[in-house]
Parts: structure tokens; sequence; C-alpha cells
């Protein structure tokens, strides 16, 4: 999958659907459920690392995460989903030459194609056509901005006329620096289906209504595995109570064989 088939994706009214990765398990269950794009996003900080927030992840961390993410995937590279990786905090926020080397990192060492990175100020503008220009393909990112945490906290985005003008014009800079897709994270629906109409590359929505051309979601969320579940994502399973029972099931076993150790149980039978 490459980033032009996204913006094909867009013209043929096809959802593009985006999931979160961070590990060869997690990517070889994505890769199964058909996503087009998995995404190494910086919030495995917080859903894997425990972070409070994402500043403390490291290029280091996403390079190692990045790996093990590729490492997993069992089908043919053409028939692979999209990855594209997230540039940590502070990785592109230095200079145009630092966000290159940061870049140029991730897509030279694993099997990333594309980077994320969030906002469209001036400066980011500048490393968005910078990276382009390098042949290093940028997905924006708008509205609740992870990295700006102590800014914007994590609420939800462009509630007022000012900063919904403001995020419009944003998204517009952001398709003419040269990005190939942008996701726009908690921003009112509304919003989020005029930047879709406004724009020709695909905008991916999360908590930012239906009307987009794509939806991303933190994996973690939709099996219910996250300890802190944001508003905006539902879980389609209770992950964590399922592998709670499986584990507190498989010490009772371990215990009852210990206690008993001619009991047989399924398992027993089974282990060598
Ligand atoms: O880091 C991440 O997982 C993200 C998604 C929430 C879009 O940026």
């Amino acid at each position: 999958m490459q980033t032009t088939e996204l913006v094909r994706f867009k013209k043929l009214g096809k959802q593009i659907t985006v999931l979160t990765a961070w590990d060869a398990i997690s990517s070889s269950i994505v890769e199964a459920s058909g996503a087009d794009v998995v995404l190494v996003g910086d919030s495995l900080g917080m859903v894997v690392l425990g972070h409070a927030t994402t500043l403390p992840v490291t290029l280091d961390q996403m390079l190692h995460h990045t790996k093990a993410v590729c490492r997993g995937f069992s089908k043919p590279l053409s028939k692979q989903p999209l990855v594209v990786c997230d540039l940590p905090f502070l990785s592109y926020q230095c200079g145009e030459e630092k966000a290159v080397e940061a870049a140029g990192t991730l897509l030279k060492n694993s099997c990333a194609s594309a980077v994320k990175l969030e906002g469209a100020e001036p400066e980011t503008l500048l490393v968005i056509k910078r990276l382009v220009r390098m042949g290093i393909p940028v997905m924006g990112h708008l509205g609740l901005t992870p990295q700006s945490v102590h800014q914007l906290g994590y609420k939800s985005q462009a509630r007022d006329k000012e900063s919904q003008d403001k995020i419009l014009e944003d998204s517009k800079m952001l398709e003419a620096s040269g990005c190939f897709a942008i996701v726009l994270e908690h921003i009112p629906g509304e919003i989020a289906s005029r930047l879709r109409k406004h724009l020709t590359i695909p905008v991916i929505g999360i908590g930012a209504g239906t009307d987009c051309d794509g939806q991303v979601r933190v994996t973690a969320d939709i099996l219910g595995l996250s300890i802190e579940q944001p508003p905006f994502a539902k879980p389609l399973l209770a992950g964590r109570e399922l592998c709670i029972d499986a584990l507190k099931k498989w010490i009772q076993l371990t215990n009852l064989i210990q206690e008993n150790p001619t009991t047989k149980t399924s398992e027993s039978k089974s282990d060598c």
C-alpha cells in the first residue's frame, strides 16, 4: 500500500481504516484485520510505556517499536498495510535538518513509508515541505494534538468560530505544503465534514464525527485494553476483563495441579 492509494480511496469514496500497533503481536492482529494503514503512534508512550503524556517518547523508542511492528507482518510486502510512524516530540521542532535526520532514520531502518507530525505552525510547514522534497511522505495532525497537551489539554478543540477558521486555514496549509493526508482529532463533526469537502487529500478522523474520508483508532482502545478509555473511542471488546479472567483461570489451574499432582486438566494433559 502506498500513500497515493489513499488519495485514490478518497476519490472513490472508499473509507480508509487506520489502526495503531506497537509491537509484533499487535501488528500481526491489525494486519489480519485488513486495516489499510498501521500507525505506530507516539500514543505508545501512554498506552504501552505507561507515561502520563506522549512527550517523553524518544526517536530510539519509536524506531525500536516500529521495527517490531514490521516483524509482525506475514503477508507479502505488496499486501501489507501502509506503515506510518509518528515523529516524537522534539524530533522535528528543532529545525529542518534535525527533522530530516529523524524521519530519514525511521524510514531507513524500518518498513515505515511515511511519518506523521502535529500542527501547522510556520516552522512545521517548512519542515513538511523539506521532508516531502526529500521523498519522505508526511501525514498531518490537527485538532487535539497531544504533543501540545500543556497548552491545549486533552479536551475537544475548534469549539469557537476563531479556532474553527484557524483549523480550516491550517488544513489548507498542510495540503499546500505536501501532506498526503491529515488526522483530525477531537473536533466537532461539522468542521471535519467541511474540511473533508475543502481538501483533495483524505481527512482521517478520531473523535471528529463520521463524515471523514477515514477513521483512525488506538487499537488498545477498541480492544478494551487501555486503562483510561477516551470518550470518543468505545471498546468493541472487554479486553482487560477477558485477559484477567483467562490469567486467573491459569493461576487456579496451576495451584490445583500443585496441590494435587494427579489432577488431570485439559492444560496439564497437553503439557509435556
Ligand atoms: O499517537 C497516536 O496513536 C495518534 C492517533 C491517536 C491518531 O496520533
